[in-house]
């Protein structure tokens, strides 16, 4: 085999382009991966649409079947899930570390199977992403919570029964956990300072859809009633505001006119904020629409990554690209990962003036920058070299490219359809 095949596939990027044109967007990775752990909580069908073709979607996929759920996806393209059968509740090594939403298997298995065990979840190296929160709210409503060699062991004898949990920290995935336990205690729980992105807000409609009693979807203090069974239920993905953020920041630097559609625009409101101050012209298009144009110069701006509905952590990388090309003096605080930089090495490679000191970074620009040999290190990070590739003179390799597979549907398709000239091989 050679070098190039033990590393993956790569994208051959050709620098230059103004994209033109329109872009649809796929569904939401965080909101779909948290949908399909929820299938875990009932033995009747779930049935998912919109869910995106990502590699984080299968390997979640490959998760639940293995422990005996039956996952399939229907001609229609939407995907079915059945939990009916699960007869295992210890998750595989092997597929839990491969992303960060396989730990959300532990609640839905605790809670109705009154067991579960898993080793820490994966996902990207983007901090220590500890998995406190999600402990002390199963401990909070009655179930031991211990550690045998390195995996967590989770058990409760008899129903979880309802508490009021207070969260360290609004962490998204340990807000759905909880959320996803306390459907089938037996009492009330209430979260305080949870997550409210509008991914859990998702998943608390679904959980809702399914027979749940959640109230206070959106705000910081979730309210659940427990039942005794959840069912089956029907439900759309909203589209990925990440993706469409990245289109967004993509058309902007580049100076393009792009129309984005099936956008879920209601809930970007801090990137639109950012992306006028920074120059873009931003055009409302009716429902899930909107087109971004860059026609003058990019001005340098300021933004801290924040939990919703602030800027959103997965779109700094993203944002700092962009701004390598604004003129002036552009500093950027990240508030919610500890290590979010790994795209700043790469950017630097390719002639980017950024400096980063500790979780903050200060980008000069505008910057010509050039081709070069760079790697996907995170999916976001992956993101960032992507498109300062976009704007590059020469041409750029980008190696480890499964890392945007992990969050970006068909992004070599898309991008192509915007005029880019990009090959994958
Ligand atoms: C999710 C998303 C990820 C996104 C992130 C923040 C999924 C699969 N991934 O990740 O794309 O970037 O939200 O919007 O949905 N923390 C604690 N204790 C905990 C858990 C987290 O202190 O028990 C801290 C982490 O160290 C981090 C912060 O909370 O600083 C955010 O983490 P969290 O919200 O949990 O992110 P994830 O759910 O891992």
């Amino acid at each position: 085999m050679n070098a190039q095949r033990l590393r993956g596939p790569r994208y051959t990027v050709q620098g230059g382009a103004v994209l033109q044109g329109n872009v649809r967007i796929s569904g939401a990775k965080n909101a779909a991966l948290a949908a399909m752990c929820a299938a875990l909580l009932t033995d009747e069908d779930i049935v998912l649409a919109n869910v995106p073709d990502i590699s984080d979607a299968d390997s979640l996929g490959e998760l639940l079947t293995s422990v005996g759920a039956d996952v399939e996806r229907q001609s229609d393209g939407a995907m079915r899930l059945n939990g009916g059968g699960v007869r295992t509740f210890e998750a595989p090594s092997e597929l839990i570390t491969e992303n960060r939403a396989s730990f959300q298997v532990m609640g839905p298995l605790l809670a109705r199977h009154g067991f579960a065990s898993s080793v820490p979840p994966g996902g990207d190296v983007i901090g220590q992403r500890p998995i406190d929160v999600h402990l002390v709210g199963f401990q909070a409503m009655g179930a031991t919570v211990g550690r045998v060699g390195e995996r967590f062991v989770a058990q409760s004898n008899g129903r979880l029964h309802g508490a009021r949990i207070f969260m360290d920290y609004p962490s998204v995935s340990g807000t759905q956990n909880v959320l996803m336990a306390a459907t089938l205690a037996d009492g009330r729980t209430t979260i305080v300072n949870a997550a409210t992105e509008p991914e859990v807000q998702e998943l608390a409609h679904l959980l809702n859809a399914m027979g749940a009693k959640i109230s206070g979807i959106g705000g910081q203090m979730l309210e659940v009633e427990g039942v005794e069974r959840l069912h089956g239920a029907t439900a759309r993905i909203m589209p990925d505001r990440i993706e469409a953020g990245t289109f967004a920041v993509a058309a902007a630097m580049t100076g393009g006119d792009v129309v984005i559609e099936d956008a879920p625009v209601d809930v970007m409101d801090a990137l639109w904020a950012k992306l006028r101050a920074a120059g873009a012209l931003i055009e409302r298009r009716g429902e899930g629409c909107v087109r971004v144009v860059r026609t003058g110069e990019l001005r340098a701006v300021n933004f801290q990554a924040l939990p919703y509905p602030g800027l959103a952590t997965d779109l700094h990388a993203p944002m700092a690209a962009l701004l390598t090309q604004a003129l002036g003096v552009s500093i950027i605080h990240e508030r919610v990962f500890d290590n979010r930089m790994l795209y700043v090495s790469e950017l630097r490679k390719m002639g980017a003036e950024i400096v980063s000191t500790g979780s903050s970074a200060i980008v000069s620009g505008p910057t010509p920058l050039n081709g070069a040999h760079v790697r996907a290190l995170d999916v976001r990070a992956g993101a960032a070299v992507m498109l300062a590739a976009l704007v590059a003179r020469g041409t750029t390799v980008i190696d480890e490219v499964s890392h945007l597979d992990r969050g970006y549907e068909r992004l070599d398709e898309k991008l192509r359809g915007l005029g880019v000239e990009l090959k994958r091989d």
